[in-house]
């Protein structure tokens, strides 16, 4: 941690999934919706507006959730209520989300990382796994959390601040050596592509045997990388290759681009102390040794869930492949929020899952970012994602430091 600040993760908070939710600005000519959120209960509030008061307001912080009224609204959509009628849903129930962090429109993507991220990354400093995703609709923010907007420095994303919290991390750490390398990949239509390479495309997961490191794609480029300007050549290379198109929705509202393909940053560090200990083997005698600590970070920058029809016909293929892997993934979080003895989980349905394999429930300490539109059209996908923070938040993780005695070389190759 820099300076004298402490980090203010709990023993509890290594041992489950984080989770936020963070709602982007209302676009232009955008109706809004009746969603409001309190940072200090940590809960966003999904609104009935018809509905008197609950009766019973306390916060249910456990159950991650508190259901104000469970009656279907039947009223019209000129009364302020949620359109039942017009969307032919059953939304008319007010609900409040209990979670880790909630993060209202005005928040910038810096203060989004010191509050939700910083902690994590520090952690991986000195050995832990750790991974950091957005999930959410299309246009909800995903991006521009996870990248966002070199130009503005309160708006750069997740990606960069965390290798410049590394790099400061290497400086100011006088009493070990740490090296970072650095790969970036996608997620195309089921396909793992090597974004550092053009030629690496296909490429196939293996499994780490030791089970520390969890999944690894065969073939992937990865760079050593020394400060943060080469980081961002290199991901600079990566960002053009990448996946992104105009969707019928994206031109509706912003004129971006929407993200085609899943992408994951991997970073590895290694921490290596610069003093070696005089240590016995079994033969008793004493050699130098020293026990080098080793992580991986992922930065994953998912697609987003969409509607066809809000896509275009030219771009079917893609989109239900976006929409078979979300859904494993939220296979994957039902079955682990769920977890019995008996529960298989189905990881193996999709490549996303399989490489977060360690991610979801393994050696990591995991946040997600669920990201919302305020957009009143955009309720439905807003609940379901709501709901996926809540069940991700019931998912237990078994964070620990990776440590390896003289044995650094191995890891190198297991990006
Ligand atoms: N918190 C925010 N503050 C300011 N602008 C935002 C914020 N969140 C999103 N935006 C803007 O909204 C638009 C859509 O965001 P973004 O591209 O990040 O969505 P996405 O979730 O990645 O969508 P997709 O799944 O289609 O890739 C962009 O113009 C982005 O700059
Ligand atoms: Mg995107």
């Amino acid at each position: 941690m820099e300076g004298n600040e402490e980090e203010k993760l709990t023993e509890s908070d290594l041992s489950k999934i984080r989770v936020c939710a963070r709602m982007r600005p209302p676009f232009y000519d955008e109706t809004k919706a009746q969603i409001s959120m309190s940072s200090s209960l940590g809960c966003i509030e999904i609104k009935d507006t018809s509905k008197p008061a609950p009766v019973n307001s306390a916060p249910n912080a456990k159950n991650g959730t508190e259901r104000f009224n469970s009656t279907p609204s039947t009223t019209s959509e000129n009364s302020g209520n949620f359109g039942i009628k017009r969307k032919q849903t059953s939304i008319g129930v007010s609900k409040r989300y209990y979670l880790d962090e909630v993060f209202a429109e005005t928040v910038s993507n810096r203060q989004v990382y010191t509050k939700f991220c910083k902690d994590l990354v520090h952690r991986v400093c000195n050995g832990y796994n750790g991974t950091i995703f957005a999930y959410g609709q299309t246009s909800s923010g995903k991006t521009h959390t996870m990248i966002g907007k070199k130009t503005d420095p309160d708006s750069i994303g997740i990606d960069c601040l965390a290798i410049q919290q590394l790099f400061d991390f290497a400086e100011e750490n006088e009493s070990s050596e740490i090296t970072i390398w650095v790969s970036y990949m996608e997620i195309y239509n089921e396909v793992i592509n090597d974004l550092l390479d053009k030629e690496g495309t296909n490429l196939k997961i293996r499994e780490d045997t030791s089970g520390t490191m969890g999944a690894y794609v065969e073939g992937l480029t990865s760079l050593k990388i020394q400060n943060y300007q080469e980081f961002m050549d290199i991901f600079e290379r990566g960002e053009k290759i990448r996946n992104y198109a105009k969707t019928k929705l994206s031109e509706k509202y912003t004129d971006v681009y929407s993200s085609r393909s899943h992408t994951i940053v991997r970073l590895m560090v290694q921490n290596k102390p610069n003093n070696a200990n005089f240590v016995k083997d079994d033969e008793k005698t004493l050699h130098l040794s020293y026990s080098v600590k080793y992580s991986i970070l992922n930065l994953v920058d998912l697609a987003g869930s969409e509607r066809l029809s809000d896509v275009g016909m030219n771009r079917t293929l893609e989109t239900s492949h976006i929409n078979t892997s979300l859904f494993v993934l939220s296979k994957v979080i039902n079955s682990l929020a769920e977890k019995s003895k008996s529960t298989h989980i189905p990881f193996r349905d999709s490549k996303l899952t399989k490489l977060l394999k360690n991610s979801l429930g393994g050696n990591s300490m995991t946040s997600v970012i669920c990201t919302v539109s305020p957009n009143f059209d955009h309720l439905p996908l807003t609940i379901s994602t709501l709901e996926f923070a809540k069940r991700a938040k019931n998912i237990k993780v078994k964070a620990r430091a990776n440590e390896v005695i003289d044995d650094h070389d191995i890891v190198q190759n297991k990006l």
